[in-house]
């Protein structure tokens, strides 16, 4: 089976570059990750991608490294082609990618973002929920347009809004769905089984749950009296 050359950007902590090491360690998986890139020299992912034996490199992007946007697209881009990559995925990416980044991987670029959007777009996305007070949140996998946390949605999960949640609490329980949702969508790519339709995702051969989950739940009404 020839596998997916997928390139992943970080600039943190890259536990979802982690869970993407982790599905591909399998051999059946069909993408293994050939670069990683940050554009923080400290990023822990940078440890990660080292401990897996995986290609990877700092390409600074702002001008306090002496650096901006559009030179980390120019270098980011060689560098990916360079090696042959077939999908870039973000994962924790914490910068505005230049608009001819966005372009010249137009359909090959994804993004796993932590709110089930088009809710909570932008920064803090686990507090504009609690602050919300929506009573699910969740996350979204989707192909990357221009405006920041917009583009075809290819996946989510879905997870509760609990009563006594914090922002730290909200995130694991979102991140823990992030880990299962990114390989997920990753795999849906490689297997050739997306198609984008306008602003759509079709996939094909998804069987999807059908079902409604309620918070608070039904069982709440006996207690009620
Ligand atoms: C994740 O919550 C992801 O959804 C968001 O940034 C965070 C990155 O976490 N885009 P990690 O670096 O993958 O641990």
């Amino acid at each position: 089976m020839t596998r997916l050359k997928l390139g992943v950007l970080i600039s943190g902590r890259g536990s979802n570059l982690q869970a993407l090491i982790d599905a591909a360690a399998d051999p059946a998986y069909p993408a293994e990750i050939v670069l990683v890139i940050s554009n923080r020299p400290e990023a822990p992912g940078l440890e990660r991608a080292a401990r897996a034996g995986i290609a990877h490199r700092v390409i600074a992007d702002s001008s306090r490294q002496g650096s901006s946007p559009q030179d980390f697209a120019a270098s980011a881009d060689a560098a990916l082609r360079q090696s042959g990559v077939a999908l870039v995925a973000l994962a924790g990416y914490m910068r505005i990618l230049d608009s001819s980044f966005v372009a010249a991987w137009r359909d090959r670029l994804v993004n796993i973002h932590p709110s089930l959007l088009p809710s909570f777009p932008g920064l803090h996305a686990q507090r504009q929920a609690l602050a919300a007070g929506v009573r699910f949140s969740g996350c979204t996998v989707h192909f990357v347009r221009d405006a920041v946390d917009t583009g075809p949605i290819i996946g989510q999960a879905v997870v509760p809004v609990l009563g006594d949640d914090d922002e730290a609490s909200l995130s694991g329980r979102i991140l823990a769905a992030e880990h299962r949702l990114y390989p997920l969508a990753v795999r849906l790519f490689a297997e050739g089984r997306l198609r984008i339709s306008g602003n759509t995702v079709v996939i094909d051969g998804a069987e999807t749950p059908e079902g409604v989950m309620l918070n608070p739940p039904e069982a709440l009404v006996s207690r009620a009296g």
